[in-house]
């Protein structure tokens, strides 16, 4: 794999020749392994450089406003391909040929119903639930359901799993919404395609005919795609480090969903909307930009910055296109709160804080703003992240799950109390 090698000098000690690898793209890795016989560990808080895995997924270059599934560029995914081709693309490597994505749609749509007894957890949850709430709960559930494709070292109980997954959040993302507004759940309608569907099983009821708009269909299908992966981030480590134990995949998504809830992540969408709310008019802008500048406020510009881009996201660009695409179509171009959002974007592009740091828009700020207009709650956004991210979080506990791999875990530099003797005059 490589004939390079770095070399860590330690004074008082003999050299340790440590080796580095290449990958196709992006920079070369030391391989720290051999530190741990020599009595070190190395120290790299919120892993800033540290690569934790091999993968051939997804490749980012944050300097550039790269972003390629697979080696595609997601600006083409975007363009040419849909949500559920690229779901493909993810778990098996390659684009599927005519007749292998018609036969995975038509997979996907056999697996969109949830076992009926599940519709019984949601009347456990109070009705003002948090959707992220019920979506820990509820995917983590399914291992409950679905014994039959839990055994971890089977592809093929591996891959309906990944069927699964992918064809049920859509069902369960919606029913998470119906309840908090005491509206009859949608049964799935395969009929439709997995974007139209989902906007079916949100807004449609019982009582009458819902026409479903392919403006929002294609948003809401772009909105998907776009969030299909990201590589190590946050909640895809999480899915690794709970699946390097064998649990089940299940159990493993929910762990993911866990971790993108947080504001940092995932939770920023809601985040942003709930900004530009409190913001509330163009007047009050600066006042908000100040506060993020001042380290003391503990404020953040939401939707604003990245931990790998330090350009442009790639997918903040697409997002932002089919915003205006979205509220064209829907007579939103005067919405207060987008103007808002607008001059925000102007102002961080141009200010010399946000400029030297490299904060630009993620795809966060934009995501929202389309949400919004569609008549999805803030609640929900966070929710439909987790949806979109699915495909690429089966993808990768499945590839560290097909290769000999092991259980995750971390040292520490230990700063506590020295050995210490329990008092014995506590009384
Ligand atoms: N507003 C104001 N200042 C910011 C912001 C922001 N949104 N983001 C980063 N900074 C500042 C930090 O205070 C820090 O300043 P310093 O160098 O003076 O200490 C510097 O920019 C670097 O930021 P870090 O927080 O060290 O960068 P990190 O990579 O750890 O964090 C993160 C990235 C978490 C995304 C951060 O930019 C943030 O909190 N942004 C707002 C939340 C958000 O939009 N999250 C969505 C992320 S994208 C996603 O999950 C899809």
């Amino acid at each position: 794999m490589t004939d390079k090698k770095a070399t860590l000098a330690i004074e008082g000690k003999d050299p340790i020749d440590l080796p580095i690898y290449s990958g196709t793209m992006g920079p070369d890795v030391i391989d720290v392994g051999a530190l741990l016989a020599n009595g070190y560990f190395t120290y790299d808080p919120g892993f800033v450089s540290t690569a934790a895995c091999e993968s051939k997924i997804t490749f980012i270059d944050g300097d550039k406003g790269i972003l390629l599934h697979r080696g595609y560029p997601i600006e083409q995914l975007a363009e040419k391909s849909d949500y559920v081709e690229t779901c493909y693309l993810l778990l098996f490597g390659e684009l599927p040929t005519r007749e292998q994505k018609i036969a995975f749609k038509e997979r996907i749509r056999n697996h969109t119903m949830v076992h009926d007894q599940i519709s019984r957890f949601f009347n456990g949850f109070r009705r003002d639930a948090h959707p992220m709430a019920i979506m820990c709960g509820v995917i983590g559930a399914l291992s409950a359901f679905y014994h039959d494709s839990l055994d971890i070292n089977n592809p093929q109980h591996r891959e309906t799993s990944a069927v699964r997954l992918i064809a049920k959040m859509p069902t369960l993302a919606a029913m998470a919404f119906k309840y908090s507004i005491g509206q009859p759940f949608m049964y799935p309608r395969n009929d439709l395609s997995y974007a139209e569907n989902f906007l079916y099983m949100m807004f449609g009821n019982p009582c009458e005919e819902y026409k479903v708009n392919p403006i929002l269909a294609r948003a809401m299908d772009r909105i998907f795609l776009l969030h299909a992966d990201h590589e190590q981030n946050a909640s895809t480590s999480t899915v690794r480090l709970t699946g390097s134990t064998g649990a089940n995949p299940f159990a493993c998504i929910s762990a993911g969903i866990a971790a993108l809830w947080g504001p940092s992540h995932g939770g920023a969408n809601e985040a942003v909307l709930n900004m530009l709310e409190e913001i509330g008019d163009e007047s009050r802008i600066p006042e908000f930009i100040e506060r993020a500048k001042d380290k003391n406020s503990g404020f953040k510009l939401m939707g604003f910055g990245h931990r790998v881009y330090k350009n442009f996201d790639p997918r903040a660009k697409v997002m932002k296109q089919t915003a205006d695409e979205v509220l064209k179509e829907l007579g939103h171009d005067n919405d207060p709160l987008l103007k808002i959002a607008k001059r925000l974007e102007k102002i961080a592009l141009e200010d010399p804080y946000f400029v030297q740091k490299k904060l630009y828009p993620n795809v966060d700020f934009y995501s929202g703003i389309i949400l919004k207009a569609i008549g999805i709650p803030s609640s929900m956004f966070t929710v439909i992240f987790a949806l979109g991210r699915t495909p690429g979080w089966i993808a990768h506990w499945h590839e560290m799950i097909s290769g000999p791999y092991k259980i995750g875990r971390p040292r520490q530099l230990y700063t506590g109390p020295t050995t210490r003797d329990y008092p014995d005059d506590r009384g």
